[in-house]
C-alpha cells in the first residue's frame, strides 16, 4: 500500500516541503530510496529497520520502495528517518488514521526507536508555518526551541512508538508554546558590565558611540590595557533586540547546531570572538555541507578579532564583501546559499610585535621595519571599513584602586536606545537603521556641515593628513555624536569628536 508523510528539506534558511512516498509491498525482499538522496539519506535504512524492530513491530521481508519528492531538491542528514518510519508503518496498516498527510514530521531515530535531536526545527517551523502546516512532530529535545513560533502547534516525542501511539489516537500529546515575554523573563543576562572597567572614560566614550551608530571599531594599545575586557563588554551596551532580530539569530544557530538545548531563543546579541587560526571556510560559512561561519553567527551581535594582525591576511579578505553587504553567499556543487551577516565588527591590536610602540610605559624594541610589516598585515581595504579607531592606555593604579562607582551598561544603552530611536525615525524611508550604514549619496542628504564645522574638517585634513578615506567616515559618526546629544544640526564639537577617532592611520600607517 501507498503512503504518504510530509516533512521538509533546507537550503540554508530557505525551506522545502517535501513528500515521503513510501510503497510497500510482497515480493523480493528490498528497500529503494530514490528522489536525491545524498549517503547519509540512503544510510537511515538499517537504523530505521532495528529502530522499527526495537520498538515492538515486525516488518517481515518485503519490498520497500520510498520517494522523497520533488525528486530536484537535494536530500541530506537524518531528519528524514522518523517520517520515512512512520510512511512504513502506516503502509504496513500498523497506523491505521488519515491524519499523517497533515502533520509535518521531523527527526532522527536511534537503534532503540527514541528519538535524538536534529539541526534547524525553528527554521523548519517557521518554514512550515509559512506554507500553511498546522501541526508538527518532532524529537522532544528539539521542542524548546520551536514553541516560540506561535499559530501551528508543536509536539514532542521521545521515540517512534509514541508517536504511533499518538497517530492511532491512543494517546495525546499536549502541543508547547511559549511567549517572547516569557524567554526575555527567563533567560539569562548578558553578564558582563561596563561597570567593571575601572577608569576609561575616553574609551568608553568611543565604544558608546560605536554602540549608538553601529560603527566598526578597532582598539590599539599595549598589552593588558583593557582591550579584550572592554571589547567584550560591548554586547551589554547594544540596544535591546527585537523579536524578529533574536528570531534571526536563532534561526541561524539552530542550523549551525549551536543552540543550547534549553535556551528557546536567543535573547543577547551574540559576540563571537573566533581564534586567529581560525580558517576562512569557518569564518565565513562554507565546507562540504555549508554551514554559517562566525560571521553568520555574529549576525545582529558583534564579530570580535582579538589581535587582528595574528589572522591570516586571506582570511582577513574575505571578510571586505560581508562587511560591506551584510549578506553572505557560499558556493556549493548544487547552487548557492545565502545567510545574513550583520555584525558590528571590533577588533583589537597592539601597535607593533612587541606591543610597546607609542607607549610611555616602557620601550618599544622593534625596528621600524618591523612595525611597518606587522601594521601593514592590516590593508588599506579593511581598515576603509573602520569607522572608529580607539588608542587604549592601561589605566593608572589610582583608577584602579577607587571604589567609586562607576556607571553600568544598562546606564550607557539607555543612551545608546535613545540615539538608535532617533536613527530608525530619520531612516524610515530609507531602508536602512544606522548611520554605519549611511551611503555616500546618505551621507550628502542626512550630515550636512554649517561653515564652521566645515572650517575645523578642512583644517584637520590639512594639517593632520587625513586620507580621503577617512572623510565619510568621520561624517557619519559625527551624525552618531549629534544624534546623542539629540541635536538636528551636527556641530563644530561633533566633528571635531569624530575627527578624533580618525586621527590613528598618521600616527600608525602613515598615510
Ligand atoms: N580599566 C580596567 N579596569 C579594571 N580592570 C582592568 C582594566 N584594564 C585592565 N584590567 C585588568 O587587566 C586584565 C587584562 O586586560 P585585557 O586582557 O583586556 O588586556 P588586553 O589589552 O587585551 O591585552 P593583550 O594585548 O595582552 O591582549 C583584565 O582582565 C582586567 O582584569
Ligand atoms: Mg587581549
Ligand atoms: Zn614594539
Amino acid at each position: 500500500m501507498l503512503s504518504t508523510v510530509k516533512t521538509m528539506a533546507l537550503r540554508g534558511l530557505e525551506g522545502f516541503l517535501i513528500d515521503v512516498q513510501v510503497d510497500v509491498s510482497a515480493g523480493m525482499p528490498s528497500w529503494d530510496i530514490v528522489g536525491l538522496p545524498d549517503t547519509s539519506v540512503k544510510e537511515a535504512k538499517e537504523r530505521i529497520k532495528i529502530a522499527i524492530k526495537n520498538s515492538g513491530y515486525e516488518l517481515f521481508s518485503r519490498k520497500i520502495v520510498i520517494n522523497l519528492a520533488p525528486a530536484n531538491i537535494k536530500k541530506e542528514g537524518s531528519i528524514y528517518d522518523l517520517p520515512m518510519a512512520i510512511g512504513i508503518l502506516k503502509s504496513i496498516d500498523i497506523i491505521y488514521t488519515k491524519q499523517t498527510q497533515d502533520i509535518l514530521m521531523i527527526g532522527e531515530l536511534s537503534l532503540n526507536g527514541n528519538l535524538n535531536p536534529i539541526n534547524g526545527a525553528l527554521p523548519i517551523c517557521i518554514e512550515a508555518k509559512k506554507q500553511g502546516i498546522k501541526k508538527i512532530i518532532m524529537p522532544k529535545q528539539n521542542v524548546k526551541e520551536a514553541s516560540i513560533i506561535d499559530g501551528i502547534e508543536i509536539l514532542g516525542a521521545y521515540d517512534l512508538s509514541e508517536v504511533v501511539h499518538y497517530l492511532n489516537n491512543d494517546i495525546k500529546i499536549t502541543p508547547n508554546h511559549i511567549t517572547w515575554e516569557e524567554c526575555l523573563e527567563n533567560g539569562e543576562k548578558y553578564s558582563l558590565d561596563f561597570s567593571e572597567v575601572k577608569g576609561q572614560e575616553n574609551v568608553k566614550r568611543a565604544v558608546e558611540v560605536a554602540a549608538a551608530g553601529g560603527h566598526n571599531c578597532l582598539l590599539i594599545g599595549s598589552p593588558g590595557s583593557g582591550k579584550t575586557m572592554i571589547a567584550k563588554r560591548i554586547p551589554s551596551i547594544l540596544p535591546d533586540l527585537s523579536f524578529e532580530e533574536a528570531l534571526e539569530i536563532t534561526k541561524i544557530h539552530s542550523i549551525a547546531g549551536t543552540l543550547k538545548e534549553d535556551v528557546p531563543i536567543i535573547i543577547n546579541r551574540p559576540f563571537r570572538s573566533p581564534h586567529h587560526t581560525i580558517s576562512s571556510a569557518s569564518l565565513v560559512g562554507g565546507g562540504k555541507s555549508p554551514k554559517p561561519g562566525e560571521i553568520s553567527l555574529a549576525h545582529n551581535g558583534v564579530l570580535f578579532l582579538d589581535e587582528l594582525p595574528e589572522f591570516n591576511q586571506h582570511t582577513l579578505e574575505v571578510l571586505r564583501g560581508p562587511l560591506e553587504d551584510g549578506i553572505v553567499t557560499i558556493s556549493r556543487i548544487n547552487g548557492s546559499l545565502t545567510y545574513p551577516c550583520n555584525f558590528m565588527f571590533v577588533a583589537s591590536m597592539n601597535p607593533c610585535p612587541c606591543g610597546y610602540y607609542g607607549s610611555s610605559e616602557k620601550e618599544c624594541t622593534c625596528s621600524m621595519q618591523e612595525i611597518t610589516k606587522y601594521m601593514g598585515k592590516i590593508s588599506g581595504p579593511l581598515l576603509d571599513r573602520i569607522d572608529i579607531q580607539i588608542e587604549v592606555t592601561p589605566v593608572k593604579y589610582r583608577k584602579l584602586e577607587n571604589e567609586e562607582p562607576v556607571e553600568t551598561s544598562q546606564q550607557i544603552k539607555q543612551r545608546v536606545n535613545k540615539a538608535r530611536e532617533i536613527q530608525r525615525a530619520r531612516y524610515k524611508e530609507e531602508k536602512i537603521y544606522s548611520n554605519s550604514s549611511l551611503t555616500p549619496s546618505l551621507i550628502k542628504k542626512y550630515c550636512k556641515l554649517d561653515k564652521e564645522s566645515k572650517n575645523i574638517l578642512e583644517i584637520a585634513f590639512n594639517k593632520l593628513g587625513l586620507s580621503a578615506r577617512a572623510y565619510g567616515r568621520i561624517l557619519k559618526v559625527a551624525r552618531t555624536i549629534a544624534d546623542l546629544e539629540a541635536s538636528e544640526q551636527i556641530q563644530k564639537s561633533h566633528i571635531a569628536e569624530a575627527i578624533g577617532y580618525r586621527n590613528l592611520d598618521k600616527k600608525y600607517w602613515k598615510n
